[in-house]
């Protein structure tokens, strides 16, 4: 992958990399830790969901790897701000349909690991993050972040939680949306993308060598924020 290079005066404590498992409370955490910090918050898989949405609504089946490759490098993606007040966190655009809520739907989450295996699909979308990062402020959310997209990230959290309470806090969102789904069918499409996830063959899901593990089993958000706000104050005053 041909890199941006970092600008000259990048600071790495200044990019904070969020990676883990589906529904580990990468987001909510992100989100709190972007707004304690005045930072930039940015969920990378929302591009691979609009993707996978945008193929499903045209028909490309998932396993034309050509065909998502050529649609991932021209694809228009615009997060933004929110625009209402729903639950959501930001917009998500493509053209002039809000998607916000459609990328969330059950059929994206069976197909977009399948998705963002294809090499080419994930080149594409790495470079647009990594121009993000590099401007730094940012707290990045994904599955590659501190190993692929932003490697010289400052500090680099890997959150993790057992699938069966990663799939009862899924279980828990959709039944909030009204949507009718059975807690086992959650647990298992959750096993499947964590299996296709840590199974790729480019950028599977692990924690980087210098990542700081985080188990959220039997820790609420306000537990795992006060935490990752230590670490960052700590080594804030480490480097002065
Ligand atoms: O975090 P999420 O559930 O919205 O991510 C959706 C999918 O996108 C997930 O199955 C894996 C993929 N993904 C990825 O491969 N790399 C990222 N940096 C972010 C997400």
């Amino acid at each position: 992958m041909t890199n941006p290079k970092a600008p000259q005066e990048f600071d790495p404590r200044e990019i904070i990399t969020i990676d883990g498992p589906a529904a580990s409370g990468k987001s909510t955490l992100a989100q709190r830790l972007a707004e304690a910090l005045g930072y930039l918050y940015f969920d990378t898989g929302v591009m691979y969901r609009a993707l996978t949405w945008l193929a499903l609504q045209q028909g490309i089946s998932v396993e034309d790897e050509e065909t998502l490759t050529a649609l991932a490098e021209k694809v228009p993606i615009e997060v933004t701000p929110p625009s209402k007040r729903d639950g959501r966190a930001y917009d998500v655009w493509i053209g002039d349909q809000d998607i916000t809520w459609a990328i969330r739907h059950p059929q994206v989450d069976a197909y977009v690991s399948i998705v963002s295996s294809y090499p080419g699909v994930r080149r594409a979308m790495s470079l647009q993050q990594r121009r993000i990062g590099l401007r730094g402020k940012v707290v990045m959310v994904g599955r590659d972040i501190g190993t692929v997209v932003l490697p010289e990230a400052g500090i680099k959290i890997y959150l993790d939680a057992s699938p069966e309470e990663r799939a009862r806090r899924r279980f828990k969102e959709m039944q909030a949306r009204g949507e009718h789904v059975e807690y086992e069918e959650v647990l298992q499409s959750m096993r499947e993308r964590d299996r296709i996830d840590s199974t790729r063959t480019v950028a599977p899901l692990r924690p980087a060598a210098d990542a700081i593990r985080i188990d959220s089993n039997d820790k609420d958000i306000e537990q795992v924020l006060e935490l990752v706000l230590h670490i960052v104050h700590s080594q804030k005053r480490e480097n002065l």
